[in-house]
């Protein structure tokens, strides 16, 4: 199962940019860039990655997120972190970023976005890797700041398919940003938002009623509502979920417990995908191999993740044939 998994092709559609910040990097680039940071050792960052909710992790990544100042900072965090989808047979990947993270630390919206855009592009030509890059507005901030960084992303809207939700999600209701993804959707932009991760089933339902979301990030909370897991199936509504987030963020104790595979039997469209993968020890194939040592299953169930994710993604249909046709062929063939 391990070398099928290791080799089924695989679309990721839930990654954050500045969650791939191994220690290593942290470290190349607090001396590069003259940044104090509050560890001595790579062994001391890994160490400090034990959280006990989503919070605890927060505090640290926005710290982590600040050796990240130039331009050749944001290409070089996408570009590792492309070679590891190379390494996982990653073909198409849809990563957020977190704007608001870097302006307001006096980093310009063009050096972050050109940075990551560069690295992409890269990808695409040597890699053959696809991509698309989602802009998160970080729900902690206020309905203003998440109007300006709209305006930011204007001049950029050729690289940005999509905006998003992301950051802390007790406390911080949806409805506040009702008007600014109005906004996005009139300028043509997709969305999606974290719904369902801490929060409670009720949180999905209006990330799909007033933001008009096109996938729900995380969403295992739907579980608790039949009726809302009626509408996910009926209406394939995608949820990104997180395995090893969720375990190190403690959303569930253990694997065992995790619902992903129940979904999935239920006809959810379920993706698997690794979130922070710097912070929560593993990338996309750490995360199936986690999902079916807890659940064991066959390899057409475990292969539908990926068929699951094409149809979720934001690719154009003929794309989507081509992705398909791809993974179909590798199981068959398995
Ligand atoms: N930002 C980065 N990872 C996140 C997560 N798992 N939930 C909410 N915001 C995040
Ligand atoms: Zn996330």
């Amino acid at each position: 199962m391990k070398k099928f998994i290791q080799a089924l092709p695989k679309v990721e559609l839930h990654l954050h940019i500045e969650g791939t910040l191994e220690p290593e990097l942290m470290f190349e680039l607090a001396k590069r860039n003259n940044v104090d940071i509050p560890f001595q050792s790579i062994e001391e960052v890994r160490q400090a990655y034990s959280f006990h909710n989503l919070q605890s992790f927060l505090d640290i990544y926005y710290q982590g997120a600040n050796v990240l100042i130039k331009e050749q900072d944001f290409f070089d965090i996408t570009w590792a972190y492309l070679l590891r989808c190379q390494e996982d047979n990653v073909l198409h990947t849809e990563i957020f970023f977190d704007p608001q993270t870097h302006t307001a630390r006096g980093i310009a919206f063009d050096t972050v976005v050109n940075g990551i855009h560069r690295a992409l592009a890269k990808g695409s030509d040597e890699l053959g890797i696809s991509s698309k890059l989602i802009m998160c507005f970080l729900r902690h901030l206020d309905e203003k700041s998440a109007f300006e960084t709209l305006s930011q992303a204007k001049p950029h809207k050729d690289k940005i398919i999509g905006v998003g939700l992301d950051s802390t999600e007790i406390g911080h209701p949806v409805g506040k940003f009702e008007r600014v993804f109005n906004e996005a959707i009139n300028q043509g932009f997709l969305t999606v938002a974290h719904a369902g991760e801490e929060g409670p089933a009720s949180n999905i339902r209006d990330a799909l009623d007033l933001l008009k979301v096109a996938r729900i990030d995380h969403g295992v909370s739907c579980s608790e509502d039949n009726i809302l897991l009626d509408q996910l199936i009926a209406q394939r509504i995608p949820l990104t979920v997180c395995p090893l987030s969720n375990i190190k963020l403690k959303v569930f104790d253990q694997m065992e417990q995790h619902n992903i595979v129940d979904l999935l039997l239920k006809g959810v469209c379920v993706t698997i995908n690794s979130d922070d993968p710097a912070y929560f020890g593993g990338y996309m194939t750490d995360n199936f191999i986690a999902v079916t040592d807890a659940h064991p299953m066959e390899k057409a169930q475990v292969a539908q993740f990926t068929i699951n994710a094409i149809e979720a993604s934001f690719i154009s249909d003929e794309e989507k044939e081509r992705l398909v046709n791809i993974t179909q062929t590798y199981l068959d063939q398995s």
